[in-house]
């Protein structure tokens, strides 16, 4: 049996709802643990620089309370970089950060980054840390992640959540292509931002891409359906899009 593609629910928005009013919950741990016991196979929390969701204790909570690993989510700067290397998380993807966006806009330019990046792939990576790129889906960047030396990159599938139709489909044809070029070129391949009931099927049915990140519409699907239920229900539709194209393959 084919391994299934590993799903992790990213807890930020859980931290932006508790911060709303500055109190103690809603507690994105306590999301983490639920998240676990549905089905989500690590947790990906991304301390930004402003602080603006998760909190340093909210990241020392997660790698001590919850079993499942964390994906690390940090811009490349020496202030997380020291924090990544006191809780040696499970797994760390580097990814652009600016104050003003509302969330990640784009991915990481590995190729002109490359001197500035290579000190925290190396540093991580020394200390065991897996460590990922979060990247365009360009074959310059995958080359450049290689040369970096990390060993994942994960895919932004955020243009491709946003756009409709052919230009939609021109965009899900460059992640498809770029996982292709990921496994060829030896990368472990992830993709996220953006994913939706409605659009997660075609990335999951990708073979290459082997985990999927997931967060801010899991979060809100929580409010009606709950944190449970709504896990449930994306981890079957990444089921049943890699089972359609596998039973596709072999008919
Ligand atoms: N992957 C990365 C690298 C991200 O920065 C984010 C957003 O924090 C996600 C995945 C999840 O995106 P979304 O919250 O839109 O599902």
């Amino acid at each position: 049996m084919k391994r299934k593609q590993r799903l992790g629910v990213n807890v930020d928005h859980v931290a932006t709802i508790r911060n709303a009013r500055s109190g103690t919950y809603p507690d994105p741990v306590r999301a983490a643990q639920l998240a676990a016991a549905a089905g989500a196979d690590g947790i990906t929390a991304h301390l930004r620089e402003d602080r603006r969701h998760i909190r340093d204790d909210d990241i020392r909570r997660i790698s001590e309370e919850v079993e499942k690993p964390l994906n690390f989510e940090m811009a490349a700067t020496e202030e997380m970089l020291q924090i990544a290397l006191r809780h040696k998380p499970h797994a760390a993807c580097i990814v652009p950060e600016k104050r003003e966006e509302q969330t990640t806009e784009g991915g990481l330019d590995a190729v002109g980054g490359h001197n500035h990046l290579q000190p925290f792939v190396r540093q991580m990576s020394d200390a065991g840390i897996r460590v990922s790129l979060f990247i365009e889906p360009d074959p310059a960047q995958l080359d450049a992640a290689v040369a970096l030396g990390a060993p994942v990159v994960e895919l932004h599938t955020g243009t491709y959540a946003e756009l409709e139709g052919d230009s939609q489909d021109v965009e899900f044809a460059r992640i498809e292509a770029a996982a292709a070029h990921a496994e060829a070129i030896g990368l472990e391949c992830h993709a996220g931002h953006g994913l939706t009931y409605d659009n997660v099927a075609p990335i999951a049915a990708i073979k290459n891409v082997v985990e999927l990140n997931i967060g801010h519409f899991l979060i809100g699907e929580a409010i009606f359906s709950g944190l449970d239920g709504a896990i449930r229900r994306m981890r079957s539709l990444m089921d049943k899009a890699r089972a359609d194209v596998e039973g596709a393959r072999s008919a």
